[in-house]
C-alpha cells in the first residue's frame, strides 16, 4: 500500500479477525492457524496488520480462537516494538464475523472502529486520499467494493449511478453486479450496539451482511470503490493462497520493496524512531532476506539523511 496521509484524523480502533476454522484450506489449517501460515516471506497476520498500521491506527485487538490466540500473542507480544498497542480476544466458536463487535464493545469503548479480516491482503497503489476522505465523513459505515469476476462467491453491493448503495446481497445466485465486498469496514461507535440487536442467519452466524443492512435501511452505508490499481486478495484456499504469495513475491522482486513490512511502516508511520528500529532488527538474525531488507532501508535512510 503506498499511502501518503495518515487517516487517523478521526480516531479509530482496529479490530484484526483472525480465528475462524480455516476448513478449506484443510490439512493445512489442522494444527496451525490460517492466519499464520506463510504468504510468501511473512505470516498471513502480517499483511492486515500492515493495512491497519497504514491507516495510522494504532491500537488493535487481534481477535482469534482459543487455540490461535496464544501463538498469535507469541508471535506480536503487546505490539510495543513496533510502537502500537496490541491487545487480544479469544472467540470461543466461529459465531460469525458480526461478533467482533460484542466481543470488541470494551475496547471500542466510545471510538470509531475499523476491522479487517485477517485472511485479507490489500495493496493500493494510490487510494489513501479517497480513504481519508470518505472515512473523515464517516457518519456510519464505509465499506470496500472491488471488482471480481466471480459475484456469486461473495457479499454483494448494488450501486445507482452516482455510487449509491441499493442492495447488499450475501453469495447471490444471480449477482445484481460485480462488485463484490471486501473484508475491510469502517464504522462509527453504535456499531456495538447495532451487532447485539442481529440474530444468528440459517449457517448459525451473526452475519456482517445484516448489519451492513441496518445502516443501509437507515441511510449510513457507504461505499468506497477500489480502484483498478489496487489488489484485494484473500488467502483462504489453497489456489488463493498460492496466487497471493506470487503476487507479494512478483511485486517485491520487481520494485525491491516489500510488501506490508510491519517494521519499515512502523517507523515511515513513525510509530518508532530510528534508534528503536535499528535495536528491534539488531534482534533478528542476520542470514534472512527479511533482516538484509531492514537493514537496507536503514542505511538508505541515513544516506538521504
Ligand atoms: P471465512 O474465510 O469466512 O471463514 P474461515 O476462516 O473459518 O474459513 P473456512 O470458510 O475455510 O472454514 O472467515 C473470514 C475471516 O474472518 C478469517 O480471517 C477468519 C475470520 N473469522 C473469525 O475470526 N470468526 C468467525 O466467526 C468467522 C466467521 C470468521
Amino acid at each position: 500500500m503506498g499511502g501518503i496521509e495518515c487517516i487517523n484524523m478521526k480516531r479509530y480502533k482496529g479490530i484484526l479477525l483472525a480465528g475462524g476454522s480455516g476448513s478449506r484450506l484443510f490439512p493445512l489449517t489442522q494444527i496451525t492457524s490460517k492466519q499464520l501460515l506463510p504468504v510468501y516471506d511473512k505470516p498471513m497476520i502480517y499483511y492486515p496488520l500492515a493495512t491497519l498500521m497504514l491507516f495510522g491506527i494504532s491500537e488493535i485487538l487481534i481477535i482469534s480462537t482459543p487455540k490461535d490466540t496464544p501463538n498469535i500473542k507469541k508471535l506480536l507480544g503487546d505490539g510495543s516494538r513496533l510502537g502500537i498497542k496490541l491487545s487480544y480476544k479469544a472467540q470461543r466458536r466461529p459465531n460469525g464475523i458480526a461478533e467482533a463487535f460484542i466481543l470488541g464493545a470494551d475496547f471500542i469503548g466510545s471510538d470509531n472502529v475499523c476491522l479487517i479480516l485477517g485472511d485479507n491482503i490489500f495493496y493500493m497503489a494510490n487510494q489513501m486520499d479517497d480513504f481519508h476522505k470518505i472515512i473523515q465523513k464517516n457518519k456510519g459505515a464505509v465499506i470496500c467494493g472491488y471488482h471480481v469476476p466471480d459475484p456469486e462467491r461473495y457479499g454483494i453491493i448494488e450501486l445507482d449511478e452516482k455510487d449509491r448503495t441499493l442492495s447488499i446481497e450475501e453469495k447471490p445466485q444471480n449477482p445484481k453486479s460485480n462488485i463484490a465486498i471486501t473484508g475491510l469496514y469502517f464504522y462509527t461507535p453504535d456499531v456495538i450496539e447495532k451487532a447485539k440487536t442481529l440474530k444468528p442467519s440459517s449457517r448459525r452466524e451473526l452475519e456482517i451482511t445484516d448489519l451492513n443492512r441496518k445502516y443501509l435501511n437507515e441511510n449510513r452505508l457507504n461505499v468506497l470503490r477500489m480502484c483498478r490499481g489496487t489488489a484485494w486478495l484473500d488467502a483462504g484456499t489453497p489456489d488463493s493462497l498460492m496466487e497471493a504469495a506470487q503476487f507479494v513475491q512478483l511485486i517485491g522482486k520487481r520494485q525491491g520493496l516489500k510488501i506490508s513490512c510491519v517494521e519499515e511502516i512502523a517507523l515511515n508511520r513513525g510509530f518508532i524512531d530510528d534508534m528503536q528500529f535499528c535495536r528491534l532488527i539488531s534482534r533478528y538474525k542476520d542470514n534472512s532476506d527479511y533482516k538484509k531488507y531492514l537493514s537496507k532501508i536503514m542505511e538508505e535512510k541515513k544516506r538521504h539523511a
